[in-house]
């Protein structure tokens, strides 16, 4: 896929004269890195899997953190005129939920994507599902398919939230857990997706590339909603890059989540 080229990157993150010292060691670092990948494939989770001495991890974790830290210096929000042509808009989060960070309105609209994701073919994927209080809500609404991908180790999951997870979820018919990270279930899911919920870890390097992952499994019409867009700045820019390509439009929105249409 084209955007994932490292240019498709540079020249949307850093459009000012300040950000000259983090072109230069991004460069570099991804420089370093581009034989062995490039920008968007490269699964953060994996590193987790190398020794913390080993030169390729330093040189990763470098990399993710001058992306994190341009994020933060150049923030991004959806202006009015960004969010004017979304179809559905709400303009506070709402109540707070318990046991889960998505509220009342942000919910209201997830589940009005599902409603909307009916005559579209394909599953419902979460990525990052904690303690299944979304994913229990999503499947209340549809009877196709919810796929809650989440390793729970790792980036604060957790085997408390696993327990949670599994009674809040075992009763639910149309719910299957894939005990795994992002990017190796999606090299072994098979399938169209129509709604695919992304709330896993909120930083650029690991939503960017959640969404280089899955999203060429989303059809035509569906839809792809990003939990955490105005509260995390990486998540923020990923946002920010997904509304610049001609596919993705802002088809609803609510303080902290954002939901795009692919055309
Ligand atoms: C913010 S919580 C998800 C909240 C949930 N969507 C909800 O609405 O309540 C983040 C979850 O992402 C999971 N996670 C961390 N790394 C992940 C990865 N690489 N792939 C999938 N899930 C991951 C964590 O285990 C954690 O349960």
């Amino acid at each position: 896929m084209r955007v994932t080229s490292k240019w498709f990157i540079l020249s949307r993150l850093t459009k000012k004269r300040g950000g000259a010292i983090m072109i230069n060691i991004f460069t570099l670092s991804h420089a370093m890195l581009h034989p062995f990948s490039t920008e968007g494939k490269i699964d953060p989770f994996e590193f987790k899997k190398i020794p913390k001495w080993h030169p390729y991890r330093s040189i990763w974790t470098l990399h993710s953190r001058v992306l994190e830290r341009n994020s933060r210096t150049f923030p991004f929000k959806f202006d009015e005129s960004a969010l004017r042509s979304s179809r559905h808009r709400r303009y506070d989060r709402g109540e707070s939920l318990v046991d889960t960070a998505v509220t009342a309105h942000q919910l209201e609209l997830l589940q009005l994507s599902v409603l909307s994701s009916a005559n579209v073919d394909g599953y419902i994927v979460e990525i990052g599902s904690y303690r299944g209080v979304t994913t229990a809500h999503l499947a209340s609404e549809t009877s196709k398919t919810i796929y809650a991908v989440d390793p729970f180790m790792g980036y604060g999951g957790a085997d408390e939230d696993y327990n949670i997870f599994e009674r809040n979820t075992r009763n639910i018919s149309n719910i299957n857990h894939i005990r795994l990270p992002s990017g190796s279930a999606a090299v072994d899911f098979k399938g169209d997706i129509s709604l695919l919920f992304i709330d896993a870890v909120h930083d650029f390097s690991n939503s960017w590339f959640d969404f280089c992952a899955w999203s060429p499994k989303v059809a035509a019409n569906g839809f792809i909603a990003m939990h955490d867009v105005d509260d995390f700045p990486g998540v923020g820019k990923t946002c920010q890059l997904i509304n610049s390509l001609p596919a993705y439009s802002i088809w609803a929105y609510a303080p902290n989540i954002v939901i795009f249409q692919k055309s």
